[in-house]
């Protein structure tokens, strides 16, 4: 059964959505990664999970206890790292476990015993006795990280726990929590802006206004984002599946043509366009374009890069441009008749490179062509 379950879950603020229908569950050891910009509904959703906040749609259930019905239940059974530091600054850092211990009917036994080994894990055995005040920034979040987990919740939830860290103590934190996930089967929640961070979870949610646009494990999802998209859209699929495994691609189809997914879309494409005429399929390429996802929202109406084909040949990508254009088209009739096909070959022989890589790419056999013309040409003039 699921540690975490939830289903079609909402909070409006008046006419404002801030998470907006989300469902997902969460295994128990599991560690999940909220990864989301500013405003995205992150501290939102914790707040739903943790009680802290009523739900105004759906439902969720933590260890099994519904969150809008069984509140107490629910708070008992977790640990919670808010975004803001929440430490009594006036009290030492034992004192503040004290009063942690306190409120969660620790008993004194247990709670000594529990508190030494988990503060030894964040390294801070020696500086319990002193004032939070004095302490840094990752002393007070690994103090409520020890915090968090004093009284053995099922269910820890950390959101942002390391905003604002060094990356050294970032790490350090990222391991004791990945050590008591091993140790006591916890389930880790936790928010944060860093797909680097985010890599540690088992899976990732990727929400964004609110929605949850993606969600899977880091390498799934990290195969997916910084690439490019590049879609073939062409009238005979099959053909250029054929033409694409022999550069080692297997392309995905979709109703808007076959979809690529690869790293360098403009080294790509020049590829697929020679390969396409060689296996004399160019005619039959309607439009090309890439969409460079956008990191860490791997959508498919991202805005991103479009590839346009300017008349004079080769490509140039643009920011911001999402729509396939329309590639020059193929004219296999451009040699039919000898006089137009001379103008060609003569303005092919003339041109600068880029635009030479223009009249390869829509008069077929061009090359060839003009090598016959060139040889002609020498003979007449008694060269050759
Ligand atoms: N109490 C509230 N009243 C009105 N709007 C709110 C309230 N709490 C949050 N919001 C709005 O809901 C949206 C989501 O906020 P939330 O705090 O969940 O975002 P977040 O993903 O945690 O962002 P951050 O990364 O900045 O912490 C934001 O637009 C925020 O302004
Ligand atoms: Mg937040």
């Amino acid at each position: 059964m699921p540690v975490i379950e939830v289903r079609d879950l909402s909070r409006k603020f008046g006419d404002f959505t801030a998470v907006n229908g989300v469902s997902f569950e969460v295994e128990q050891g599991e560690i999940i990664g909220f990864l989301g910009p500013n405003g995205a509904g992150k501290t939102t959703t914790i707040n739903m999970l943790c009680t802290l906040l009523k739900p105004t749609g759906g439902s969720a259930s933590v260890n099994g206890f519904d969150v809008a019905s069984r509140q107490d239940m629910v708070r008992r059974s977790i640990g919670l790292i808010f975004q803001d530091p929440t430490l009594d600054e006036r009290l030492t850092g034992w004192q503040n476990l004290q009063f942690h211990a306190m409120l969660y009917d620790v008993p004194a036994a247990v709670f000594e015993s529990r508190a030494k080994e988990l503060l030894e894990m964040v390294e801070l055995t020696d500086k319990v006795k002193e004032s939070v005040k004095a302490f840094s920034g990752g002393m007070k979040r690994r103090l409520e990280i020890a915090r968090g987990l004093l009284h053995h919740p099922k269910v820890l939830f950390l959101d942002e726990p390391t905003i604002g860290l060094d990356p050294q103590t970032r790490r350090h934190i990222w391991e004791y929590l990945v050590k008591v996930r091993d140790q006591e089967r916890l389930t880790l929640f936790l928010t944060t802006h860093y797909m680097d961070e985010a890599e540690i979870a088992d899976r990732i949610a990727i929400i964004d206004h609110g929605d949850i646009v993606a969600l899977d494990t880091p390498s799934k999802l990290k195969a997916m984002v910084g690439g490019d998209v590049v879609t073939l859209c062409t009238d005979d699929d099959e053909r250029a599946q054929r033409v694409l495994a022999g550069l080692g691609v297997t392309p995905t189809k979709r109703d808007d043509g076959l979809r690529v997914e690869i790293d360098h879309g403009d080294r790509f494409i020049p590829l697929v366009l020679g390969a396409m005429s060689a296996a004399t399929l160019s005619r039959r390429v309607q439009g090309i374009n890439t969409k460079l996802r956008q990191n860490g929202l791997p959508v498919c109406d991202a805005p991103g890069t479009a590839v346009r084909f300017k008349k004079s040949g080769g490509h140039e990508t643009d920011e911001g441009k999402g729509a396939p254009e329309e590639l020059s088209p193929v004219e296999t009739d451009w040699a039919d008749d000898p006089a137009d096909r001379e103008t060609t070959i003569r303005a092919f022989l003339g041109a600068s490179a880029a635009d030479r890589e223009y009249f390869l790419q829509t008069k077929p056999g061009i090359e060839e062509e003009a090598r016959k013309y060139l040889k002609r040409a020498r003979v007449k003039s008694g060269r050759d």
